[in-house]
């Protein structure tokens, strides 16, 4: 069991042992990661860090203490609103990231549901497209609110037909996707706005991966369905700051149209001995750091920085997708809206799992979605310099494959065939369980510096438990 040193460490000893480490971590730096980091470089990275430093001992959960973090918090919510064209009435709060405000919007209808029924007591619903973000089936899990799945299309936008089907007296909230972190498209949320209307139901949209990219997408002149409070029945937005945003990581924003469903999200406890206790958002504590850089990044990029940024993330998108395109073995699934789609096999011939590790083999980070088996990309800027390698080692590999067609039976195109296609989901997750157990367990198996090599990912892991599972 590991414990806390009896001397303290030389500092610069300790940060030459961390940069160890972080060698066999996903590289972000050289553009090979297609999800998770949004890096614009040293020199921004540098100024944030030194935003986040001058915050970096403040705690924003009393606003009366540092009110300078007030300042930030709500000039930052009434930037994001105006971008997405809110009026005076809008009002909302930062949270450290897309799952809290996803989160928080839940929790907000179910109270806000409660509080109208009072007499009804029925459990309350949320209709949402199946291609909604998982943030929402947490939300469902943890406040207890049954998740109603709506279809979605052939473009994978939800079908607003099956959505009025589910409609009824225990309908808290409608949840649209602006747009859906699988294929990228935006649903038809106008024609939802006037369902939403209609039935006075509050329509979320959780624009954490478009919020802070659609509208310079649009201004572009690219064709963006309306998704934003624009649209009458529109009740809440949820934005992240840390993804299409640039800022440091843990910024996200919740909105509003007004404060009569602002007041749900607030918790407040008076009979506390330490005293009396209000909270506009999930946590607790809340670091400075994450708000004033936030806040720092809209201010050094501005509207004229957002636009180049969504210019060269657009050009090279289409890059990309032109480039899938003219290969006929595979093929992008539906109609992307923005920067995140999704490629699959168009022939049985080449899997596209066998396709992924091709592409690992070359260098490249690559996340494999299911229903359908497809490999995914979030294009940001970065990117723009190594799209024409992507392309080629993605033609390499896709000849690779239809080469060798058994590959589909080896390395983690094995794995993550047989766990796609496994019926018995609740065999899976009970494994998921296992293996997270086993990573949070008493002897927590993060992989040392000895055990790189082998880098495992949650396939392979999976795997080893099923192969386990059979003897
Ligand atoms: C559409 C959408 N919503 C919510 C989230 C959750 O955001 P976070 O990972 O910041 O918690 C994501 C993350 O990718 C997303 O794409």
């Amino acid at each position: 069991m590991k414990r806390i040193p009896e001397q303290g460490r030389d500092r610069e000893q300790l940060i030459a042992e961390m940069e160890e480490f972080r060698q066999n971590d996903a590289n972000y730096r050289e553009a090979k990661t297609w999800s998770l980091v949004y890096f614009l470089g040293d020199d921004h990275t540098e100024f944030l860090k030194r935003c986040y430093g001058l915050y970096f001992s403040e705690n924003a959960l009393n606003p009366m203490a540092f009110s300078s973090l007030k300042r930030f918090e709500s000039e930052v919510v009434s930037m994001t609103a105006s971008m997405l064209h809110g009026d005076q009435q809008v009002v909302g709060t930062m949270t450290s990231g897309g799952t809290e405000s996803c989160l928080l919007a839940v929790k907000t209808y179910r109270d806000r549901a409660r509080k109208r029924w009072r007499i009804w007591t029925g459990k309350p619903e949320m209709i949402a497209p199946e291609t909604v973000h998982v943030a929402f089936e947490k939300a469902a899990e943890y406040f207890d609110v049954k998740m109603v799945h709506a279809r979605v299309d052939r473009n994978y936008q939800v079908d607003v037909k099956s959505v009025a089907r589910l409609i009824n007296r225990n309908t808290a909230l409608i949840v649209a996707s602006a747009p859906c972190y699988p294929f990228g498209v935006v649903d038809p949320i106008d024609q939802l706005s006037r369902l939403a209307l209609k039935h006075r139901i509050p329509l979320h949209v959780d624009a954490c991966l478009g919020g802070f990219l659609l509208p310079w997408v649009e201004r572009l002149g690219y064709p963006v369905p309306p998704f934003d409070f624009r649209l009458p029945g529109v009740t809440s937005i949820t934005a992240d700051i840390h993804k299409y945003g640039f800022a440091a990581k843990g910024a996200s924003v919740i909105l509003y149209r007004n404060q009569d469903y602002l007041k749900h999200q607030f918790f407040i406890h008076t009979d506390w001995a330490g005293g009396i206790y209000a909270s506009p958002a999930l946590l607790g504590t809340r670091p400075g750091g994450a708000i004033a850089a936030a806040w720092a990044a809209m201010q050094a990029l501005g509207e004229e920085g957002y636009l180049d940024l969504a210019r060269t993330t657009m050009d090279t998108t289409r890059k990309l997708i032109d480039g899938i395109g003219s290969l006929p073995e595979i093929e992008v699934l539906g109609q992307p809206h923005m920067s995140v789609f999704a490629y699959r096999s168009r022939t049985p011939e080449v899997s596209i799992y066998a396709v992924g590790d091709q592409m690992e083999r070359r260098g490249w980070h690559i996340d494999r979605q299911q229903k359908p088996e497809s490999l995914h990309a979030m294009v940001t800027p970065g990117h723009a310099r190594v799209v024409d390698r992507y392309l080629a080692d993605l033609k390499e590999s896709v000849a690779t494959v239809k080469g060798s067609p058994n590959l589909y039976a080896e390395g983690q195109a094995a794995m993550y065939g047989m766990i796609s296609k496994i019926p018995l989901r609740g065999l899976i997750k009970n494994n998921v369980l296992k293996m997270m157990l086993e990573m949070y367990g008493p002897q927590g198996s993060i992989p040392d510096l000895g055990r790189q090599a082998e880098k495992e990912d949650l396939a392979t892991r999976l795997g080893r438990l099923f192969l386990r599972l059979r003897h």
